[in-house]
């Protein structure tokens, strides 16, 4: 009988507190974002896919979120992707009024693992008060890591996908 007294007010206090938790999560704003995406090598330093890019297993990227104003960045998170180049990261907060990117970190492959600026990045956003009705998944576009020293074929291979450099007018 005490004991079922003393059990109600503590219950109902937990309860409340259960409920204060889930109304602050939703003051942040309601995250539960995956960010996914795939890396891959970009062995002709074409800036595209071509039919000699693969994918790159045990590559690293990071999330960065930096305030539209400027400022330090929000969110830092890592990933590693698996065999087949895709990674995935959860993001629990909603990031409105901040750019966030997926950037490149480390490869695994020495032979392709330069980091060309501004091709090193994919944009992803971050937030539900956007006006766009979109799942919690976020697809990045594919970032490529690019080789050192261009496969000998690429010649060929960016001609065949005809954007070889025109050639020089007199
Ligand atoms: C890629 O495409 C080029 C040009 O069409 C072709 O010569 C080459 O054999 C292809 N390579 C592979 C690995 O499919």
């Amino acid at each position: 009988m005490t004991r079922c007294m003393l059990a109600r007010p503590l219950l109902a206090s937990l309860l409340l507190l259960a409920l204060a938790g889930v109304a602050s999560a939703y003051e942040k704003g309601p995250g539960g974002f995956v960010v996914t995406g795939r890396v891959y090598c970009d062995p002709c330093r074409a800036g595209f896919e071509t039919n000699v890019s693969k994918n790159i297993g045990g590559a690293t990227v990071a999330v960065d979120c930096r305030p539209f104003n400027g400022g330090d960045s929000k969110l830092k998170a890592e990933a590693t992707t698996d065999q087949y180049g895709w990674y995935k990261i959860d993001i629990d907060q909603d990031h409105q009024e901040e750019i966030c990117e997926v950037l490149l970190a480390r490869s695994p492959d020495p032979a392709c693992s330069e980091i060309e600026e501004f091709r090193d990045r994919a944009r992803v956003p971050l937030t539900r008060n956007n006006g766009l009705k979109q799942q919690g998944t976020r697809y990045a576009n594919p970032i490529a890591f690019f080789r050192k020293e261009p496969l000998k074929d690429c010649g060929g291979i960016l001609q065949a996908y005809d954007l070889k450099d025109a050639p020089e007018t007199p």
